[in-house]
C-alpha cells in the first residue's frame, strides 16, 4: 500500500524537486500541497508534471483536510512550526526540511509528538554527503580536540552561519568542546578574524560568488590535519534520496528525531 504524503511549500526550490522525486516512487502517492501564490490548482499544472495530480492549498489547515500519513514542511521558519504542530494534532507524522526553527520550537514539537505517538525527523541538510560529514566530524572529534569550521555559501545568501554549519557544530559541542591554545580576548591583532564561536566551535562564513553551499571542518592535530569537505551544486537534487527515505522511514519513530542518520544504518 501506498504512503500518502503532503507536502507544505511543494512549489519552491526544494519542495518541487522533492514532487517530483515523490512522482516517481511506486510507493509513495502525493495526496496534497500547499502554497499560497498557486492555490486552488493542480500541482502538475504549476510544475508541469503530469503524474502529480495533488491539490494546492493556501494553508496547511486545508491540506490536512486530505488523509495522509506524512506531512513534509519545506516552507520558510515564520510559519514552520504551525505547520508541524497542525500536522501532529491530526495524527500525522512529520519530516522537516526547513531551516530556522530554535530548539524552543523543536522542545515543543517534540512534546506533542510524544503525546500523539507520533514521529517528527528534521533534517537541516538531507544530502547524503552532508549527513555522512557530521558523521565522520563526531567521530573525529572524540580523538582530536581541536577543529575549526568554514560555511562556505554564494555571496547573496543573507543569513549565517548556514543551517548545515548549525548542525553540524550543535553536534560536536555535544561530543567535546574543542580546545583553543591562544583564548580568543588574548588575541593580538583583530579578534574578529578569529571567527565567531558557536556550540564552542570557531566557524568563518564566506560568502562569494562560485560558491552554491558547503561547509569543511578542519581538524589539527601537531604535524597533521584532517579536512572534511561537503559541496553542494546549485540543483536540489541531492536533497531529494535523503527526504524521500525520511519520509518512508518516518513512522517508525516516536517523538523528535533530528538528523538523517537516526534512520540510517550507519
Ligand atoms: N533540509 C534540507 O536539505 C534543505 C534543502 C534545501 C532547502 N532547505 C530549507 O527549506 C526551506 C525552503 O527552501 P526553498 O529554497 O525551497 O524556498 P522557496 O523556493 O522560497 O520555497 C518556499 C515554498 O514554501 C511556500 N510558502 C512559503 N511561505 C508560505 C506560507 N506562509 N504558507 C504556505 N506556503 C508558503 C512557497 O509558496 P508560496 O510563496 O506560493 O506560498 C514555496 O512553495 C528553507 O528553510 C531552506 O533553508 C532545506
Amino acid at each position: 500500500m501506498s504512503l500518502k504524503v503532503c507536502i507544505a511549500g511543494a512549489t519552491g526550490w526544494a519542495g518541487s524537486e522533492l514532487t517530483r522525486g515523490i512522482a516517481a516512487a511506486e510507493d509513495l502517492v502525493l495526496v496534497a500541497a500547499v502554497a499560497r501564490k498557486h492555490a486552488g490548482q493542480k500541482l502538475g499544472e504549476v510544475l508541469g508534471e503530469p503524474r502529480l495530480a495533488a491539490p494546492i492549498f493556501a494553508s496547511a489547515a486545508e491540506a490536512l483536510a486530505q488523509p495522509c500519513d506524512v506531512f513534509v514542511e519545506y516552507t520558510k521558519p515564520d510559519n514552520a512550526k504551525a505547520n508541524i504542530l497542525a500536522a501532529l494534532e491530526h495524527g500525522v507524522h512529520v519530516v522537516v526540511g526547513t531551516s530556522g526553527l530554535t530548539d524552543e520550537d523543536y522542545a515543543q514539537i517534540d512534546a506533542l509528538a510524544r503525546e500523539r505517538q507520533r514521529g517528527v525527523l528534521a533534517c537541516g541538510n538531507f544530502a547524503l554527503t552532508a549527513v555522512l560529514l557530521i558523521k565522520f566530524a563526531e567521530m573525529a572529534a572524540k580523538l582530536i580536540p581541536q577543529w575549526e569550521i568554514i560555511d562556505y555559501a554564494s555571496a547573496g545568501k543573507p543569513d549565517a552561519p548556514s543551517g548545515t554549519v548549525r548542525e553540524l557544530a550543535g553536534r560536536l559541542g555535544k561530543v567535546r568542546q574543542p580546545t583553543l591554545e591562544v583564548p580568543l580576548e588574548q588575541t593580538i591583532g583583530m579578534r574578529e578574524t578569529r571567527g565567531g564561536t558557536l556550540a564552542g566551535s570557531q566557524v568563518h562564513a564566506l560568502r562569494l560568488p562560485g560558491f552554491v553551499i558547503g561547509v569543511e571542518t578542519i581538524f589539527g592535530m601537531p604535524d597533521q590535519t584532517l579536512s572534511l569537505r561537503h559541496n553542494a551544486g546549485s540543483s536540489a537534487k541531492p536533497y531529494v534520496g535523503g527526504a524521500l527515505l525520511a519520509i518512508r522511514k518516518v513512522s517508525g519513530l516516536i517523538g523528535l528525531h533530528r538528523g538523517l542518520d537516526a534512520v540510517l544504518d550507519i
